[in-house]
């Protein structure tokens, strides 16, 4: 049994913004399944601290070089039996809303102060320093909200061994140098060995440069931050690491998303009874007020932001309505995107319904509902939502990039005729692919018996957590050893 200490800016059902909230709230427990001593670390948000629901102060202690008093308040991760540690700290952390963005939508102005006190409290906590009588022998760090971690546990002759997992190269916490004075950092920090990045404090790289193990969330992705294509300026960096650097696929939480239980639903169905799929395509057209139809129903769901390839959606809006095609989506991100899908929504109200906002009810509405999903991202480390669209017999329409690449299989010929088949991929992400790999699912959905055959196989696909939390494991027993 190993003690291992989680760490994220992010964990569902406390608080998501995006995938990382759902590695960071199912990881774990599937670490504890398989007996680890695991505790959850995250900042004390309001909606974390409601929805986790009774809390106990374990420790106070101060943090001398940020001049900020700390305290770690102890709760179950809801669902699941995990410990979790919340990062009190009211000045950094006591905000409503998303936990980095200010309501003008414009990244809080003290995130590097914030995520630093966050840094400084795991790092008491991994030291156990912190006065809760716990040493773990692992460390966990995710994205550059935890990039410090490494950092700062790297000065220390006595400490934890690092793991840091990179579920997006492009958010890199960059900021002015002045700012590395101003969180009072070791000096040695500053290099570009460390933390400096052409001139700026990166956060990222403190994870980068002094974690023992990196991972990612794919194994093709993986391969693609150590070219100058994706690596977003690190790929040098990551490509003289690459002997500590694995890709592990993220799983599912499968009673979370599945059509067989899910509350969310008009009908529930499996891969063995499909007949309740068609009660939840009509819920939806209702639900988003398209009218009933029994031509191909698409479904998108996720950040309207440049790298989910929402461009190439909109640009292939006029050629799904000629088509009689529908599409329902549901999204909120860039202004500049949300206006435009509600302008063409209003264009073709028969073919195009779409929700701005967050919400999960209709996020599993969509899944069921729709026959296949778009995701033509430019870059997607791992993607969850093609993950959920297969067990939700939702065919995958992709860009063959990173953790898509990795888990959805084109309907070739081949693949068809082998029984692989699981959905649709594309290699160059530009509005003509899409088109045309709407096209060819529009054909296939045109022969039912083809179409559930591939339905079926994309229901059987395996993306338990376990599976995932037993490479993390063997991972982290070898980092242990070979620091022994
Ligand atoms: P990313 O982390 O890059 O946003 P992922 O596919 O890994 O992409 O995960 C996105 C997660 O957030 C999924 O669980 C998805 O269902 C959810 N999600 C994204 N946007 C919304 C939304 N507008 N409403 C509800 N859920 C959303
Ligand atoms: C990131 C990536 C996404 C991945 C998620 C969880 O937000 O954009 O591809 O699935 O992290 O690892």
């Amino acid at each position: 049994m190993s003690k291992i200490l989680f760490v994220s800016s992010e964990a569902y059902p406390l608080i998501k913004t995006g995938g990382l909230a759902d590695v960071s709230g199912s990881l774990p427990a599937a670490l504890k399944s398989l007996n680890q001593a695991v505790r959850l670390i995250l900042p004390a948000y309001p909606a974390a601290k409601q929805a986790i629901g009774k809390l106990k102060r374990l420790a106070n202690f101060h943090i001398p070089s940020l001049g900020e008093d700390v305290s770690v308040l102890e709760g179950r991760l809801p669902g699941s039996q995990v410990i979790t540690w919340l990062v009190d700290c009211p000045p950094a952390f006591e905000r409503p809303g998303n936990p980095y963005l200010g309501p003008d939508g414009k990244d809080w102005p003290d995130n590097a102060q914030r995520f630093a006190i966050f840094a400084h409290a795991v790092t008491a906590v991994a030291l156990d320093q912190a006065g809760l009588n716990w040493q773990p022998e692992i460390v966990h760090c995710n994205d550059w909200q935890s990039g410090l971690v490494p950092a700062l546990l790297s000065m220390e002759a006595q400490r934890p061994t690092t793991i840091f997992t990179i579920h997006n190269l492009a958010y890199q916490g960059l900021f002015p140098a002045e700012t590395f004075q101003q969180l009072a950092l070791p000096h040695v920090l500053w290099s570009l060995h460390n933390l400096e990045f052409h001139g700026m404090l990166s956060f990222i790289k403190g994870g980068l440069t002094c974690a023992d193990r990196l991972t990612t969330v794919s194994p093709s992705y993986a391969r693609e931050i150590q070219t100058p294509e994706f690596g977003c300026g690190l790929d040098g960096l990551l490509k003289h690491r690459s002997d500590v650097l694995t890709g592990i696929l993220n799983g599912i939480d499968t009673q979370e998303w599945d059509p067989a239980s899910d509350p969310h639903l008009a009908r529930h169905y499996s891969a063995t009874n499909l007949a309740g799929k068609k009660a939840n395509k009509r819920a939806l057209q209702a639900a988003m007020g398209l009218p009933e139809s029994d031509s191909l129903l698409l479904g998108s769901v996720g950040r309207l932001v440049e790298q989910k390839g929402v461009d190439l959606i909109l640009g292939s809006i006029d050629h799904l309505a000629q088509k009689g095609i529908q599409l329902a989506m549901l999204g909120s991100g860039e202004a500049y995107f949300e206006q435009a899908l509600l302008e063409a929504a209003k264009r073709y109200p028969d073919n195009i319904s779409v929700q701005i906002g967050y919400n999960e009810k209709i996020a599993h509405q969509i899944e069921a509902g729709a026959d296949a999903f778009l995701m033509p991202s430019r870059f997607e480390p791992c993607g969850l939502n093609q993950l959920y669209s297969l067990r939700y017999g939702t065919l995958p329409i992709v860009h063959a990039v990173g953790g898509l690449a990795d888990t959805v299989t084109d309907c070739e010929h081949q693949a068809l005729h082998q029984g692989r088949a699981t959905g649709f991929c594309f290699t160059h992400p530009n509005t003509d692919a899409l088109k045309h790999n709407i096209d060819r699912a529009a054909a296939l959905f045109a022969q039912p018996r083809q179409w559930h055959a591939v339905m079926h196989t994309a229901m059987q696909q395996d993306f338990d957590w376990r599976n995932s939390a037993r490479q993390y494991l063997s991972l982290y027993q070898q980092a242990v050893e070979e620091r022994l």
